[in-house]
């Protein structure tokens, strides 16, 4: 077996083994020319002289990488393809493999070639160099007469072997985003709920911080599918993972010469656990997947929950002001403040008129902005630009520019009369992309843009597609999206903007290149929110998790919770309020100012520190807790809350993380409760290693009660 490591350019009549790694795991393809491409190997890295050992212990796969429907396998395919000529097979081999260096990391292109037809599958292997992320997807494209159809186009396909494997994924709904499952990996899986990212614990049930562990995110905001398979042929038991953009109703008819680039599938690999494979997705998140992570995030108030629809200048200006002397940095005008023709006094109207209401602002956006910079904090503003209402200017005049199954009735979503407009349709790209520019070329002080979406593609056609491509309408829509958010970029790189469509469960990193955040859920309830943001901190990091302080009782579930807990609960992400600041009692001002003040002076260890999950709460332990720490260790902060009180309770002693055990570290404790006495650690030294290893004991004897607790090297 040869193993080419070295970096070159098109590697001709190749045979032999490809090297994929990243500092400390590895995938090896083997690719011989004129051979169906295989998959070797994915683990821990290993070294070029040490390939021969993966196949010496029989741990080599030696599958098809991206098998293919109709001639060279019984499994199930990755790629399904109807040739002009109707038949239905693919026969890849590989033509060439070519290993080049690009930023930050290197790049390996593997071209497949029909035996038979001029047809030619591309596939590409981003590996890092300083993160442990490989991304791979596909690019498909022939030179036959007529049009292919594609009928299957997964990202990627990987395998893994069957032991006591267990799957983490997430489903979710509107506020009760991203509940985390954990099951044991049987049989077949299709469809894994909304989220199209998933953890495979390799060693039995998931551990936080042990065990080996594959993650794979799918970096396409439409319909995704990842299916497992099951193999137990050849005496060799593997499950096999297939992910790409969802197949149903979305036959793509391939044009010759067209390239279908498919979605790219990330992959990471860690050997400590389930925190590992994190880490690695949230360092691969701040590298460039979500955009903007080189700076830290403002602390902000929305008016949402403070106001609702009900939009007025001087309720802002109260507002901006309240938020400022509390220290917040950003105030983010929510929905109702647009509409001419049609007012937007409640949701069912004026989505697409993103003209200002002047009997609500009469000194306008201009006013608002000044108002701001009176304060000393920036502004920010929503918008909802890929929908409409049936009652707007824009369908008025426009009524072919939403999606719409031919003569049917529209069927409406939020109001009765939400539809999604047809991003297929360039005319209306350059729509939207204008909502954007004019906003921000009239008011270059716009500094935020929440940008939400509170509505499914419910219309299933497309006045702008041909009637034989009807069926791209999923793929099209998602793409048109991005062409728009690249054009956003190019012209507006540093205005912060907000993916507000994760209220209801929709973050996904197909866009979080072009967003700096997004909403984690609709769901401000402090409890839940534990729920919610620990299963989306699996994949997501924290600088991009918008969380808010809001009111008591939740507008939501109605819980009465302290505001110190409510604080505390934010502050594990992007801190935000979500509350009329009005309605806040002096005391409940003065602690949350203090709360922000401290905010800002741990945001470096939150917004860019390493995050070490301890205590979930689904195990229903009374409590829960997880820490940061920066990449050196001299700094970190834990979070213990206190979610259900009974008496003689027994309480975890809590194990920390992420620590360096020979360091000592100083504790204080932050955010102590008004009237409150710091906890008994605080002010004292402890090593890094009784920390980690011993644990603390706790003192929380209310529910709802919380600690923060910094730690710093001394
Ligand atoms: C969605 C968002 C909220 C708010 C409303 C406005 O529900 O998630 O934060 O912006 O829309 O209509």
């Amino acid at each position: 077996m040869v193993c080419f490591l070295s970096i070159a350019t098109t590697l001709r009549a190749w045979e032999g083994n490809v090297l994929i790694s990243t500092p400390n795991t590895s995938i090896i393809l083997s690719a011989t020319e004129g051979q169906q491409l295989r998959f070797s190997y994915f683990g821990e890295r290993i070294e070029e002289n040490q390939i021969h050992q993966v196949f010496d212990s029989w741990a080599g796969f030696h599958r098809p990488a991206y098998p293919v429907f109709g001639t060279s396998t019984y499994e199930i395919s990755a790629l399904h393809a109807v040739h002009a000529d109707g038949n239905q097979t693919l026969d890849l081999v590989v033509d060439k493999v070519e290993q080049n260096p690009v930023k930050d990391a290197i790049l390996t292109v593997i071209t497949m070639k029909d035996r038979v037809y001029p047809f030619t599958v591309k596939m590409y292997y981003k590996a890092y160099q300083q993160i442990d992320m490989i991304e791979t997807w596909v690019e498909v494209s022939h030179n036959e007469k007529k049009a292919v159809v594609l009928k299957r186009f997964d990202s990627g396909h990987f395998l893994i072997r069957r032991a006591d494997v267990w799957i983490s994924s997430l489903h979710g709904h509107w506020g009760a985003e991203t509940q985390l499952e954990s099951e044991p990996l049987v049989g077949i899986r299709n469809g894994l709920g909304d989220h199209s990212e998933v953890m495979f614990s390799l060693d039995g049930k998931p551990q936080e911080n042990s065990g080996r562990v594959i993650g794979a995110a799918l970096c396409w905001s439409g319909r995704t599918k990842i299916r497992v398979d099951m193999d137990d042929t050849f005496g060799r038991s593997v499950h096999s993972i297939f992910a790409g953009m969802n197949e149903e109703a979305s036959e793509y008819k391939l044009e010759p010469e067209e390239v279908f680039t498919t979605p790219v599938l990330a992959l990471t690999y860690s050997q400590e656990g389930i925190g590992g494979a994190s880490r690695n997705f949230h360092r691969w998140a701040r590298a460039g997947m979500v955009h903007g992570c080189d700076k830290p995030r403002d602390i902000l108030l929305n008016s949402w929950e403070g106001v609702y629809l009900n939009i007025k200048e001087p309720e802002m200006d109260q507002m901006m002001n309240d938020i400022a002397s509390m220290g917040g940095e950003l105030f983010v005008m929510d929905d109702g403040w647009f509409g001419r023709k049609y007012r937007r006094i409640n949701d069912n109207s004026s989505l697409g008129d993103w003209v200002v209401d002047t009997e609500k602002l009469p000194n306008g956006i201009q006013g608002l902005t000044d108002t701001a910079k009176k304060y000393g904090i920036k502004f920010g503003i929503w918008i909802e630009p890929e929908f409409t209402n049936t009652k707007s200017e824009l369908i008025d005049n426009h009524p072919d520019w939403v999606l719409r199954a031919g003569s049917r009735e529209l069927s409406c979503g939020r109001g009765g009369t939400q539809v999604a407009l047809d991003l297929c349709n360039p005319k209306v790209q350059d729509f939207v992309f204008h909502v954007v520019d004019t906003l921000l070329a009239n008011y270059p002080d716009i500094a935020y843009i929440k940008w939400d979406a509170n509505g499914e593609l419910l219309n299933y056609g497309s006045s702008y597609l041909p009637k034989d491509k009807q069926s791209h309408i999923y793929i099209d829509y998602h793409r048109g999206l991005v062409r728009v958010m690249e054009r956003i970029r190019a012209k507006y790189p540093d205005v912060v903007i907000q993916a507000c469509g994760s209220g209801g469960g929709l973050v996904s990193y197909g866009v979080m290149p072009y967003f700096d955040e997004f909403w984690v859920s609709d769901n401000t309830d402090a409890l839940q929110r534990l729920f919610i943001q620990w299963g989306t901190s699996y994949f997501y990091p924290s600088i991009a998790m918008a969380q808010h302080v809001s009111a008591s009782p939740n507008h939501q579930t109605g819980r009465v919770v302290p505001l110190k807990f409510r604080f505390d609960v934010a502050i594990t992400g992007r801190l935000g309020m979500e509350i009329q600041p009005k309605n806040m009692t002096d005391e409940e001002k003065d602690f949350s100012k203090k709360a922000i003040a401290t905010y800002k002076s741990i945001r470096p260890v939150i917004q860019y520190g390493d995050l070490y999950r301890l205590i979930s709460p689904y195990d229903r332990k009374g409590v829960t807790s997880m820490m940061y720490a920066t990449e050196d260790k001299s700094r970190a902060v834990f979070f213990v809350y206190k979610m259900e009180q009974f008496v003689n309770q027994l309480l975890p002693r809590i194990r920390m993380a992420g620590l360096d055990p020979k360091k000592n570290y100083k504790i204080r404790e932050l955010n102590v409760a008004p009237g409150a006495n710091p906890c008994f650690l605080n002010d004292r030294v402890f090593s890094g290693a009784l920390l980690m290893n011993t644990g603390i004991e706790l003192q929380l004897e209310r529910e709802y009660a919380s600690w923060v607790l910094e730690l710093t090297e001394i």
